[in-house]
């Protein structure tokens, strides 16, 4: 396993000569394992293609802030910024670093620099004169006070023809650093989870009908979010995988993955498959619409049938998959018969423990403060918990699945 192995890379490339090098750095951080998002100036497209990158990378290349289409989502830059890790901006222009110095918000690029929440990493590239220019010395100045990390550009034969520093640091060496400096940011947790990497999912799903209209369910996300809460004051490394609910990222949580339908869950859950602990708390929908319509469906002043069709089990194949060192606590949420259909789920899904919430039993589901929940083991076991509140709750299943106690 390499150092970039599931790491959420953001690689910014702008216009200038040596952008063909950023194809040979998304290779070098996809085959260290790394998940990489590529977003690239206006100015970039004239050096290099989205589909090349966006071939390498695997993943959709963004350049606008807003969204090619209506449909598209607008918040797009603050889900980005969240997902990653590290932002890389290589290669960086004069025009960008200024940009990024003075917090110019007119890209995908430059919007995603100022919204996240992880380091950023700079690598110039551009004509000596340029980068000796006081002005471009002065912006990295800029940046290096207020935390970001630049790379001084490597010397040798320019574009122009003029030789001296200016060039791009070698793809290599900014894999390099790109590690040192994940390896310095990754906060020392300390705590009886410490060491141990956790994903947490919360909140509901949306299933789209039409552009405006979805299924979903009531789940206000609380759960989730206490459970990687507590996990994270305990030392684990905490990734909340959720849906979409009003709430803010708990302190603590390593990073948060915004998602809209089951699909997307499944696909961020998978990203994180090889985690010590998957807590899948959120209610996802069981069942989405066999198409969804492009266009908004006009009222007819008839019936209309929606066809409906099942969604992945995201739990059942996380139990198809887990593996040796793997612990996986799913949710049930029962209206009838809950402890029979509890176990039967936790056999089913090769799960190692199960919390069922039983719908209607007072202080119990949806949006309440509190919960009342039963912890069922895959040893037999089960232990049931008074209405408490939630925090306390998810303190108390966090205790008794990863602690024992
Ligand atoms: C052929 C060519 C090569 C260029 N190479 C560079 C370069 O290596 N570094 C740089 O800072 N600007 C370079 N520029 C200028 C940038 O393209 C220009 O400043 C642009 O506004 C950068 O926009 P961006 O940072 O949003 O991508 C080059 C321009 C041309 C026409």
């Amino acid at each position: 396993m390499t150092a970039l192995e599931g790491k959420h890379i953001v690689l910014g490339v702008c216009g200038g000569i040596a952008a063909y090098k950023a194809a040979e750095l998304v290779r070098l951080y996809k085959k260290a394992g790394a998940h990489v998002r590529v977003l690239m100036t206006p100015h970039a497209h004239r050096f290099v293609t989205p589909l090349t990158l966006g071939t390498l990378s695997e993943e959709e290349v963004h350049t606008e802030i807003f969204p090619p289409n209506e449909k598209g989502s607008w918040t797009r830059h603050v889900e980005i910024g969240l997902w990653a890790d590290i932002m890389v901006v290589a290669p960086a222009t004069a025009q960008t670093v200024a940009k990024l110095a003075d917090g110019t918000c007119d890209s995908m690029l430059t919007a995603v620099a100022l919204s996240r929440r992880c380091p950023l990493l700079v690598c110039p590239a551009m004509d000596h004169d340029m980068y000796m220019h006081a002005a471009t010395q002065g912006n990295m100045d800029t940046l290096r006070h207020r935390g970001d990390i630049v790379m001084e550009a490597a010397h040798g034969e320019l574009a122009s023809g003029l030789v001296g520093e200016g060039r791009l640091p070698e793809p290599a060496d900014i894999v390099n650093t790109t590690i040192r400096v994940l390896t310095e940011a990754a906060p020392r947790r300390s705590g009886p989870l410490a060491g141990q990497a956790l994903t947490v999912t919360a909140g509901p799903t949306r299933e789209p009908i039409d552009p405006v209209r979805f299924i979903s369910n009531h789940s206000s996300g609380t759960m989730g979010f206490a459970i990687a809460e507590t996990a994270a004051r305990l030392g684990a490394e905490v990734t909340l995988i959720s849906g979409p609910v009003a709430l803010p990222t708990p302190a603590g949580v390593a990073r948060r993955v915004d998602v809209e339908t089951t699909a997307d869950m499944h696909e961020a859950v998978l990203a994180r498959g090889a985690d010590d602990v998957i807590i899948m708390v959120a209610a996802v929908a069981d069942y989405t619409p066999a198409s969804a319509s492009t266009r908004k469906i006009k009222k007819d002043g008839h019936g209309l049938a929606l066809e409906l069709v099942p969604t992945v089990d995201i739990l059942a194949d996380l139990g198809s998959r887990k593996q040796r060192h793997q612990r996986l606590i799913g949710f049930a949420l029962e209206t009838h018969d809950g402890l029979e259909n509890a176990r039967g789920k936790l056999a089913r899904k090769n799960l190692d423990w199960i919390v069922l919430n039983i719908l209607g039993e007072e202080g119990a589901g949806f949006g309440a403060g509190t919960n009342k929940v039963t912890i069922l083991g895959a040893d037999g076991s089960t232990v049931k918990l008074p209405v408490l509140p939630k925090a306390e709750v998810a303190a108390a299943i966090v205790h008794h699945t990863l602690l024992g106690v």
